[in-house]
């Protein structure tokens, strides 16, 4: 998505297209060998921009993306995408109609699904399709006890191609664990999968979460624990995208965040102790103190949530947030770093609200989502439509 008018304001979205190149590297380098692979770029590429970040993988040798809405994937042909692009969601006939013509691959959840696409092919031509299964996140996919059914369908129907199978994790933070969750799910994925064995489809599990705990599991040189594979094919998304969804996996790489979401200081003043920031007065000067605003609000993704709690790069030291978040602005507290100095001398200074200021120093989209108390996955697609994406390296 592209902001199409002349840029005025001083905030920007920075996409660092040679850090996703770098965490792309790194996510396939931790797939097992011939497994499926398939970045998601669903959710506008996780709020940095889906044309550019969908072309920039296409250009490193992806050949398959994941979205999660029909609009996004009619976008992406639109602009030239040749990848196949795997679309997520559910649809009725009118949405059959758009992927067929958008040579979209619906991974079908529903018997609903496959009727109106298969009602839509000739006979004598063939659509590829994935189907996915729920095995316990309990929000799309055919259940488990559907597979018959299906085995016959798709071989009465060979117009539906089955090119790939597939299931979600709920909880890919414990798949490090034999005895969790995620390997629960992947047990009675790998049973029901194998029934569809005569079309030799893809069969593709993992989240980033997943792909990382596997691929640690893998480094003791096992290809298999408790029943299951650990070679499985991955759609990985917050990773790519340089957060790391589980911690003390240092071992297997480095991801580096994509976007640094950075801003000025547009006023700087004194204001005396006592005296209250923004809406409420929720915050009053302890001190004589220095407040500067930055023309970021709630409207662009900053969550009111961080007011009073979230901290901003500024001449590469943290500053604190101080006062409410308003829609268009919040306030930060410079008064250590002004000192005896003429505010008006740090009007224009930088304000990196997330990841790299411009000397490389680093706040990590993953402290603003506890500071706010949400997740990572949901700063990121925060991040509001009119602030533009400003495309580095
Ligand atoms: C079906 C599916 N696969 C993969 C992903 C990627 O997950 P993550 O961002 O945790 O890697 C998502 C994200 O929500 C998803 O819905």
């Amino acid at each position: 998505m592209a902001f199409s008018f002349e840029q005025h304001r001083p905030t920007q979205a920075v996409i660092h297209l040679d850090h996703l190149r770098h965490n792309l590297q790194l996510l396939e380098s931790l797939t097992a060998e011939g497994q499926f692979f398939c970045p998601m770029v669903k959710a506008n590429a996780y709020g940095h921009g889906d044309v550019e970040i969908a072309l920039a993988l296409e250009q490193a040798g992806v050949t398959a993306m994941g979205v999660g809405l029909i609009e996004e994937g009619v976008l992406l042909r639109s602009m030239g995408l040749k990848s196949q692009l795997l679309f997520f969601g559910t649809m009725d006939a009118k949405g059959a109609r758009a992927c067929i013509d958008a040579k979209l691959t619906p991974v079908l959840s529903s018997w609903d699904q496959v009727r109106a696409l298969r009602a839509l092919i000739p006979n004598g031509q063939t659509f590829g399709v994935h189907l996915k299964f729920d095995t316990g996140m309990h929000r799309l996919g055919f259940e488990p006890d559907q597979v018959e059914k299906l085995v016959e369908y798709f071989h009465e129907n060979p117009e539906l191609d089955l090119q790939g199978v597939m299931t979600h994790l709920h909880s890919g933070e414990d798949a490090l664990d034999p005895q969790g969750e995620s390997f629960k799910q992947l047990r009675a994925f790998e049973s029901l999968a194998g029934e569809f064995d005569a079309w030799a489809p893809w069969r593709h599990t993992l989240n980033s979460a997943g792909l990382l705990n596997l691929a640690r599991l893998r480094r003791s040189g096992r290809d298999e624990m408790a029943g299951v594979s650990l070679k499985q094919g991955v759609r990985p998304g917050l990773a790519l995208y340089g957060l790391s969804p589980v911690e003390g996996l240092s071992e297997l790489g480095e991801f580096k965040p994509v976007m640094s979401l950075r801003s000025k200081v547009i006023r700087v003043r004194r204001i005396k102790q006592g005296e209250g920031v923004a809406y409420g007065h929720r915050w009053k000067a302890p001190r004589d103190s220095v407040i500067g605003v930055v023309p970021v609000g709630y409207a662009d993704g900053y969550h009111r949530a961080l007011s009073g709690r979230a901290q901003v790069l500024c001449d590469g030291r943290r500053l604190p947030v101080v006062g409410n978040v308003t829609m268009d602005y919040f306030m930060i507290d410079m008064t250590d770093l002004v000192g005896d100095g003429t505010p008006e001398a740090f009007q224009w200074k930088e304000v990196t609200l997330f990841g790299y200021d411009s000397k490389g120093n680093l706040l990590s989209a993953i402290e603003l989502a506890e500071w706010s108390q949400t997740i990572s996955w949901e700063i990121l697609t925060s991040v509001g439509e009119r602030v533009p994406r400003v495309i580095d390296g």
